[in-house]
């Protein structure tokens, strides 16, 4: 049986040898190597005009550069939403004036950085999967940019960004433990629905910060640029190059390269086990006991009396007992050492559903926070606040409360300038 993937008749032609040069980094992978070396060997390239054939009725729109410097203000630092391997992240705005034809609406366009360890083939991955794919749960590829070297990607704006944000991000309030199960619902379906396709496809790279996130708490997918197809026909599994970020990768496939839907699996039993305790998979400034969160959460997660002893401090108890339990007993699944015993995702999500209908919710004291002197907004709830806070009529207590009354759109310029900050020094101004 075949254990090419279906897009490899398009790779022939992706790397040119005055490509080179996008070969291959990434920040967080495990080894710097292309994740889609094994399928292409050739030095020829794919035109642009190959690829626009190739996604006839995938609805992507082909963007020049122009149009998305003008969607972004030439990539102005003020539009910057944050970087990973790939490049740096920019929000934009489409419209008939970029690009006659275009539905109004804001955008986050993911541009490739040349100097960096990713290229034309996690650019071509993206496209390719999310050109193919359309679900609720799987972030939405508005149209692409080739030109030149230049790679572009287009998606749909998700205002609340990150999960890997949410949880470890100072300056974001507390998710609540009902938001936390609805995150966690979204992305299972996202992943079920890629395992559960007629060509199934597994993922590689389900991470906090690849999960994102809709004024709504709606989680989607994003960064398909490690999927792979899953195994065909008789194949238990696929060989291929260990690639994925250290934490959430299955053992079995970082020791064999042996990959399967259930390495997917045990990633996502990663991270709700961050979900479940706000720690980081790996945190190296933890005792060493404590570094590795698998490691150190497994021992609890069977065990209802040691379980309260990993919760997350920060929910401040405000959980349904019982479906931290159902929650846990299914991390320990999800995070067995034998991918056989660890559930489908269908499986998963057909067991965190009926989670959100719980009632042993404890009820929370009434916390009154004064305003401060310089106070102008009085006690009025922000958006955030709204989406993700007070349930049943009740108030939810802060981590800050002055950082809680940050916007939307003030949390991001502050996200955006924190990081602007850190990344002056390092980052070469991009050509306007
Ligand atoms: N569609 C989007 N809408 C809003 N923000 C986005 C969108 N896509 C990415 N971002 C933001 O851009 C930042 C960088 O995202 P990106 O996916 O490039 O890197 P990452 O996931 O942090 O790292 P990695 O390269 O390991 O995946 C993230 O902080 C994310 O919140
Ligand atoms: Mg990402």
């Amino acid at each position: 049986m075949s254990t090419v993937p279906w897009w490899s008749a398009l790779l022939p032609g992706c790397c040119s040898s005055e490509h080179k040069r996008w070969a291959f980094k990434a920040t967080k992978p495990i080894e710097k190597q292309p994740s889609f070396s094994d399928i292409s060997t050739s030095n020829s390239m794919l035109s642009p005009e190959d690829l626009s054939v190739s996604l006839v009725g995938s609805n992507l729109h082909v963007f020049t550069l122009a149009e998305l410097k003008l969607a972004t203000k030439s990539f102005s630092m003020g539009n910057f939403l944050g970087e990973g391997g790939f490049g740096p992240v920019f929000k934009g705005f489409i419209d008939e004036k970029v690009k006659p034809g275009l539905k109004a609406q804001a955008v986050a366009v993911k541009l490739l950085d040349l100097d960096g360890g990713q290229g034309h083939k996690e650019w071509l991955a993206e496209v390719l999967v999310l050109g193919r794919f359309r679900h609720p749960h799987l972030v939405k590829l508005i149209g692409y940019c080739c030109e030149d070297e230049q790679r572009l990607l287009v998606y749909e704006f998700m205002p609340k960004g990150s999960l890997e944000n949410h949880l470890f991000k100072r300056f974001f309030e507390s998710l609540s433990w009902l938001t936390r199960l609805k995150i966690s619902i979204g992305a299972a379906k996202g992943l079920a629905f890629l395992h559960d396709t007629d060509k199934p496809v597994i993922y590689r790279d389900f991470k906090a910060s690849n999960i994102l996130l809709d004024s709504d708490y709606k989680a989607k997918l994003s960064d398909f640029g490690l999927a792979k197809d899953g195994p065909a026909g008789d194949e238990t599994h696929i060989t291929t190059r260990v690639m994925g970020t250290h934490g959430y990768a299955a053992p079995e496939y970082i020791m064999t390269g042996h990959l399967t839907a259930k390495s997917d699996v045990y990633s996502f039993g990663v991270v709700m086990l961050e979900l479940l305790t706000g720690r980081r998979c790996v945190d190296k400034a933890r005792p060493f006991r404590e570094q590795n969160l698998a490691e150190w959460a497994r021992p609890c997660l069977n065990d209802p009396r040691k379980l309260g002893r990993i919760m997350d401090p920060s929910l401040d108890g405000q959980y349904s007992t019982a479906g931290a339990q159902k929650v846990a007993a299914l991390v320990h699944q999800c995070l067995s050492q034998s991918p056989k015993r660890r559930p489908h995702m269908s499986a998963v999500v057909a067991t965190l559903e009926p989670l959100l209908e719980l009632e042993d919710l404890p009820v929370a004291p009434f916390v009154y926070v004064a305003p401060a002197d310089d106070d102008d907004g009085g006690d009025e709830l922000t958006d955030s606040m709204r989406d993700n806070g007070p349930r049943r009529g009740r108030r939810q207590k802060l981590r800050s409360p002055s950082e809680g009354k940050l916007s939307d759109a003030a949390l991001c310029r502050e996200v955006g300038n924190r990081l602007r900050r850190n990344l002056a020094s390092q980052q070469k101004p991009m050509d306007a």
